[in-house]
Order: structure tokens, then sequence, then C-alpha cells
């Protein structure tokens, strides 16, 4: 009730709300805990299997990369696809865009076009309209690829969502040689963090980047005669089976002169990968260590991981049998971990 009274002070609730305040959350912890009780005791995995989980199969395996007129799909049964429009012209007010036909039901949702797209480090919100596709404007011609700052705010570098952005336009500039690769970003250099720098380095990419200007003005508005848009977060499925993992990993491995290792089991790397800052970071890395040594004899490494050049990052995870990682974007290095390696997050 000290407590209910403080709040009482502070937020102005009225006594029957205080009331309520007080007996409601009381009858909750006397009905709902013993259910919790029963239904969350921590029953231990029994078999705890090394196997990786099965790769995805599907009656009906499509092609793996596939560019239609409706959009680029990565992977053969559990597909990720990115919208491909016509005509798609950024203002500073719309991104306007032209799509042939009704958008039909069995396009997949991740086909379509975001209702909303964003620059300025995610500053601004942009949202999309199906326009005419009978005007003029041309703009850039040809297939684009196009990626905004949907999930990029400024000064909170975040490898995965770039990721998101850059993995694919690779693999489409890998499988699809017919068209041109430049990749339009409506981004600058200083905005792209060291791991997405060094990823587009390591493939050679740069090269193929256009860091676009969002147009300040209506009469710089800049089109784009065909585009594949890299905008929404992804299902996470964009690097769509094991060998397109092992592709990734052998190219970047060989670019950061790291040997290529599988990982050994009982594992002898390991390493306790915090976060340098913010909420995500591990409270318990001392008694984690301790456990890992009681249990495997092993002295486990403590870093860091997603600080440093892009070799730096990879190499903290490259060079493990077991990494214990909190949450976080930081983790797309994952992807050239040491075949094999467990990963605890
Ligand atoms: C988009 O606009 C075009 C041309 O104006 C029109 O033919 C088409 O039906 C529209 N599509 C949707 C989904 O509204
Ligand atoms: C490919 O993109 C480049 C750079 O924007 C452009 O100069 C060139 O004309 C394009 N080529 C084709 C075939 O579309
Ligand atoms: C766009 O409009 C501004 C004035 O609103 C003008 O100063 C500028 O030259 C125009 N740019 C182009 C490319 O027409
Ligand atoms: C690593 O393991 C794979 C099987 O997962 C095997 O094909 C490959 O030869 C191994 N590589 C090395 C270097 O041992």
């Amino acid at each position: 009730m000290v407590r209910c009274r403080k709040k009482m002070q502070t937020l102005q609730f009225t006594t029957k709300n205080c009331f309520n305040r007080s007996v409601v959350p009381l009858l909750i912890l006397c009905f709902v805990t013993p259910l919790l009780i029963i239904h969350l005791t921590p029953t231990l995995p029994r078999e705890f299997s090394l196997n990786s989980a099965p790769e995805p199969s599907c009656e009906n395996p499509g092609p793996r990369f596939v560019v239609e007129d409706s959009g680029f799909c990565i992977g053969n049964c559990r597909s990720e696809c990115f919208p491909r429009v016509k005509k798609l012209c950024v203002s500073p007010s719309e991104v306007a865009y032209c799509k042939m036909e009704k958008e039909k039901e069995q396009i997949e949702s991740t086909q379509l076009m975001p209702k909303f797209m964003r620059f300025h480090g995610e500053h601004s919100t942009i949202p999309t309209a199906n326009s005419s596709c009978a005007q003029e404007k041309k703009g850039i011609v040809g297939l684009s690829l196009v990626a905004d700052q949907r999930y990029l705010p400024l000064h909170k570098p975040n490898p995965h969502h770039e990721a998101e952005k850059i993995i694919p336009a690779l693999l489409f500039k890998k499988n699809h040689q017919e068209f041109n690769h430049t990749f339009y970003w409506f981004s600058t250099p200083s905005e792209v963090s060291e791991w997405g720098k060094g990823f587009l380095e390591a493939f050679n990419m740069q090269t193929k980047v256009k860091y676009m200007n969002f147009p300040v003005r209506k009469n710089s508005t800049v089109c784009f005669e065909d585009a594949i848009v890299f905008s929404a977060g992804t299902t996470l499925y964009y690097v769509p089976d094991r060998d397109t993992n092992d592709w990734l990993r052998q190219h970047v491995l060989q670019y950061c002169s790291i040997p290529i290792v599988n990982a050994s089991w009982p594992p002898r790397n390991v390493a306790i990968l915090d976060r340098t800052s913010g909420s995500r970071r591990l409270k318990n890395k001392d008694m984690v260590a301790q456990i890992l040594s009681q249990m495997l004899g092993i002295r486990a490494r403590q870093g860091y991981s997603g600080i440093g050049s892009f070799c730096n990052q990879v190499r903290q995870v490259a060079e493990e049998d077991l990494i214990i990682v909190p949450h976080g974007s930081q983790n797309v290095n994952l992807l050239f971990a040491r075949k094999g390696a467990v990963v605890i997050e």
C-alpha cells in the first residue's frame, strides 16, 4: 500500500484505482502462480543431440534462386522473396510504384511491396503507393536492386539488418549474371557499419554499390525502370541452405585468412562472447565460465563480438567449437562459425 500511495501521488490515481491495483494483482498471484509452478517446473532435456536440424524439405522443390515478374525469391522450399516493381519513384513525400497486375493472393506476402520505406537512418517514414503504369519517367534503366534504411537507425550499427539487404543482393549477383547488379542504397558509407562495409569488400561488391541521396525536392525524384526492393524485414531464410552457407563461410574465411576447420566435439575452443554495451549484456559470465570449467574441464575465452573490423568480428566466432552469446545483431557473424559448432544464445 505504501508503494501504491506513492504511485497515487505521482500518477494521481483514484482511491478505487489504487484498491484495484493492490487487490487484482494479489488475486492473480494467488490463482495463477500455482498453475505456473506446475507448468514451468523446468524439465531438463534428457537427451542432448549434436545432430543439426534437418534441411527444410518439400514435395515440389522449386529453383533455389528465381527472378519473376513479382519478385526475387531465394530457397526452393521455404522461400524468402523480395518484391519486384516497375517504375519505382522515390520522392520526398511518397514512394510510387507500378504493379502491372492486381496483387494476387497467390503471391506470397513477402513478395508484396511494403506499405512504407524508411530513409535518413529511419528518421523518415515514406508511404508507398501504387501509381499509374503509364507515367513517362523511366529514370535508371534496366533492373536495379534498391535498398532503403529500414531497421538501420542512425548511429546504431545493425549488421543483421544490413545482412538482410546485402546477402540477398549478393546471391542475386551470383545467380543472375544476366542482369545489372548495381545495388542502389539510400544510405552513405559513413552510415554503413564496419561489418557491412567489410562484407561488401569481401565479395568485391563495394564497386557495385551506388549510395543514393534521398531526394529533398520534388524535382529531384529518383526513378527506377524496374526494381527489386530490399526494405522490410525477412523471415531469416535468405541463406536458404547449407551449401549457400558453406559458400559464404569459405569465401569469407579465405578473405580474412582464417583456416577453415570443422568444430570438434567435445569442444576444445570455447568462447563467451558478450556485447560491449546495452541491456543485452551478459550478467553472469563468471558463473557460466565456472560451469563450463566444471562440466567440460575447459577454460572459456571471454571476449566481445560485433566490434572492430569485419575480419576481427568473423575471427571471434570462426575459431571456436562452442560459443555462448547474448541475443543481438552481432550474431550474424555466426554464419561464419565452424561447421558443427554449437551455439548457446
Ligand atoms: C495499380 O495501378 C495500375 C495502373 O494505374 C492498375 O492497373 C492496377 O490495377 C493497380 N493495382 C492495384 C493493386 O491497385
Ligand atoms: C547497369 O548499371 C549501370 C550503372 O547504373 C548503367 O550505367 C548501365 O547502363 C546499366 N546496364 C544495363 C544493361 O542496364
Ligand atoms: C529544383 O527546384 C529548385 C527550386 O525549388 C531549384 O533551385 C533547382 O534548380 C531545381 N532542380 C532541378 C534539377 O531542376
Ligand atoms: C567437415 O565436415 C564435413 C561434413 O560435415 C566434411 O564433408 C568435411 O570434409 C569436413 N572438413 C574438414 C576440413 O574436415
